[in-house]
């Protein structure tokens, strides 16, 4: 019996799965531009894997076999042991300053307080996080998620400018966060020799330097000319010097590349001339730089400032002015969102603006298309600011040939035809068809299946308007009972346009990933006007579980009025958010719609942020002008503890802090026994 090919329909099959991960490899590898999800491709590896398994001659040559010691596959991922963060963004000197009076206000400095900063250019590359042991590199990641990245260590080391050894005085742990980018040079020579072998150029300097870092095979990264400047640091198992100045410093000193243009600066006006000589000098450098970051010098007072979301309080990203183009508006279209609102959108003649083609502007409402005077036809001046969505910043009003009617927005919603009303005081013009509209049924999902909600892979926009058409899906809950319906269906999914036998399995293994949610997640996905992210979860953190919650919010009127009106006294929670909370819950379409999800899914209990200090789980009110730290710096102490924080003294208050010329709430908090701690008392109790 021989072990070559003797099923030449397995050989065929094997021939087209290679086919497909050869292309899959490139768009991923080459491109940066997947076109299916992990889980899809890992499939098609399988299903190779299997073939070669009864086959063993089909192995030769196929992709499956380790390339370059990696196994076929995507990178391994690895968690990051803290966050690589996001920056928030000034645009003008006035930003600027806002930010520094914000970080006096959050730390109760005095005005004339002199605060320091650290300069540095923001380099337009890609993040890289580098993990050093005993001096020695172990590890590089690239950002991912921010929480998630993948390995890449053997492509890391192919890069110049990362030493593999640190010199000196090394500590045992040291991880340092930096910026993976090419040269304009290397990048027009690299497209140079792409186009000589035929293979499409790069867009820009910074997509050619992620496509090169994110190559399976370490030998291809290595003919990449990639560079790399640190600009900040994760874990390191040493004291670091009290500020981010002499930090970099150190970190120079041990080997590590430091952008050559950073610099301290003594106060916001030098930053500010920092900022200006780094405009003026961007032509002539060397890489593409999109902004000047400046970070506070001193890291006690980093530390007190922490994080805000996923960017932290003590750095911004000063940008440059937008890039600027002029093209040709060619129509205006109305797209319906989730809560109705008609959103005009500018269709342009495709033009390039700094290195990516613009097609799309968004022209915010009615009234800017009327303060603009904008006609089809019209030039257009448009700008892109980093990844904010184009504008329209001005129209050629005198290069208008004739007299082009002027816009008349539509007073009907386009896709159902309802009315379109815009109510007193607001811009915006809203679809009245509510449930009956398609269009806000098929954002709704939309939203409801994105990356901070349910997060279902596989579940585009294209998909779910599929799914929506052939009557499969008609809101949330039936996502849920899609396989199960599917296994019975006359025409199952899989044999539908668009759908395989992979992709179908794909999709129903991605849903049953995600039948366990948390209840922030939750409640964000359900896409009640004014409740995002961070609403979705102080609401989730305030009933502690979807059992409390709905019991508060699904029974009564009188329960749920009862609830409402104590989430109001949750800092933060405002009566705009306990407003649209009670107009969703009193619609009883909405109460089915989320009973019925409960039935489907696992709602996990917010975790409490920390368990082990002495204020988990407490309720906790500060009151009187304080002294020792800002409202906001207690604020956020207090809820990184895993306190919940609240505007108003209740029986459920279990602290109350007081600083001088407390009132009312010292008094109340006096009738009902609730303790009373002065701001030492506090800050004594969670550890200064
Ligand atoms: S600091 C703690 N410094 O910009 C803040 N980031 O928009 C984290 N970047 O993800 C980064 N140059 O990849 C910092 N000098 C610089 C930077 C820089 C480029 C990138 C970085 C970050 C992104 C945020």
């Amino acid at each position: 019996m021989t072990k070559a090919v003797a099923d030449p329909i397995a050989a065929a099959e094997h021939a087209r799965l290679i086919a497909a991960i050869r292309a899959h490899d490139r768009r991923y590898y080459e491109d940066d531009a997947p076109s299916v999800s992990d889980a899809e491709y890992d499939a098609l590896v399988a299903r190779a894997e299997a073939l070669e398994k009864l086959f063993p001659a089909l192995r030769d040559g196929s992709p499956t076999q380790a390339v370059g010691g990696a196994p076929a596959g995507r990178f391994a991922k690895v968690r990051h042991s803290r966050p690589l963060l996001s920056l928030e963004k000034a645009f003008t000197p006035e930003d600027v300053r806002g930010f520094v009076a914000e970080v006096k206000r959050f730390l109760r400095l005095a005005e004339d307080e002199p605060v320091a900063f650290y300069v540095e250019p923001k380099i337009d590359g890609l993040s890289l996080a580098l993990r050093y042991q005993e001096g020695r590199l172990v590890l590089g990641a690239t950002r991912g998620d921010g929480t998630v990245g993948e390995t890449v260590t053997a492509n890391v080391a192919t890069i110049a400018d990362i030493p593999q050894h640190l010199g000196g005085d090394v500590p045992a742990v040291l991880e340092v966060r930096g910026e993976v980018y090419m040269t304009k040079a290397d990048f027009l020579a690299l497209n140079r020799r792409q186009a000589e072998a035929g293979i499409a150029p790069f867009a820009n300097p910074r997509n050619a330097a992620a496509g090169s870092l994110r190559q399976l095979d370490p030998a291809v990264t290595a003919a990449r000319p990639l560079r790399f400047f640190v600009h900040g640091w994760g874990e390191v198992s040493t004291a670091l010097p009290p500020t981010q100045g002499e930090t970099m410093a150190w970190l120079g000193g041990l080997g590590l590349p430091l952008n050559p243009l950073s610099r301290c600066a003594a106060d916001v006006d030098a930053v500010l001339a920092l900022f200006a000589a780094l405009e003026t000098g961007r032509a002539d450098l060397a890489y593409d730089i999109d902004g000047v970051v400046y970070k506070i010098d001193r890291l006690d007072w980093q530390e007190r400032l922490g994080l805000r979301h996923k960017a932290p309080r003590w750095a911004i990203a000063h940008k440059f002015a937008a890039e600027r183009a002029i093209t040709r508006l060619e129509a205006i279209d109305i797209q319906v969102g989730r809560t109705g609102a008609l959103t005009p959108v500018a269709r342009l003649e495709p033009v390039g603006v700094g290195g990516v083609v613009v097609a799309n502007a968004t022209l915010h409402n009615e009234d800017e298309i009327a303060r603009k005077d904008l006609r089809i036809g019209d030039l257009v001046v448009i700008q892109r600011a980093g990844d904010v969505i184009p504008q329209i910043v001005a129209v050629l009003a005198d290069r208008r040939q004739g007299d082009p009617p002027r816009y008349v927005f539509p007073d009907h919603c386009p896709v159902c035809g309802a009315a379109a009303l815009r109510e007193e005081g607001e811009v915006v013009r809203r679809c009245t068809g509510g449930l009956t509209c398609d269009a806000q049924l098929v954002e709704r999902l939309r939203h409801f299946v994105s990356r901070a909600a349910f997060d279902i892979e596989g579940l585009g926009e294209k998909q779910v308007r599929a799914l929506w058409d052939w009557g499969l899906v008609h809101g949330p809950a039936d996502i849920f009972t899609l396989a199960a319906r599917d296994k019975t269906a006359a025409e199952p999914l899989r044999q539908r346009d668009g759908w395989g036998d992979l992709s179908a399995a794909n999709l129903f293994q991605a849903i049953e990933a995600r039948r366990r949610v948390p209840l922030a997640r939750f409640l964000f996905a359900l896409g009640i006007r004014h409740v995002g992210e961070r609403n979705a979860q102080l609401v989730a953190r305030h009933f502690g579980s979807f059992a409390a919650l709905s019991e508060a919010l699904l029974a009564t009127p009188e329960t749920r009025a009862a609830a409402l009106a104590e989430l109001q006294t949750v800092d933060g929670i405002g009566p705009i958010v306990v407003e649209a909370l009670e107009q969703f819950f009193a619609e009883p379409h909405n109460r089915r719609t989320v009973a019925d999800l409960a039935e489907l899914l696992t709602i996990e209990d917010p975790e409490a942020r920390a368990t082990e200090s002495p204020v988990a789980g407490k309720t906790v009110v500060f009151t009187g002008s304080l002294e020792r730290f800002t409202r906001d710096e207690a604020k956020a102490r207090a809820e990184a503890l895993g306190a919940k924080v609240s505007g108003s003294v209740s029986k459920k208050t279990d602290l109350v802090v007081a600083g001088p010329g407390a009132g009312s709430k010292l008094a109340q908090a006096a009738a009902l026994g609730v303790t009373v701690l002065s701001e030492d008392d506090w800050l004594a109790l969670v550890g200064g």
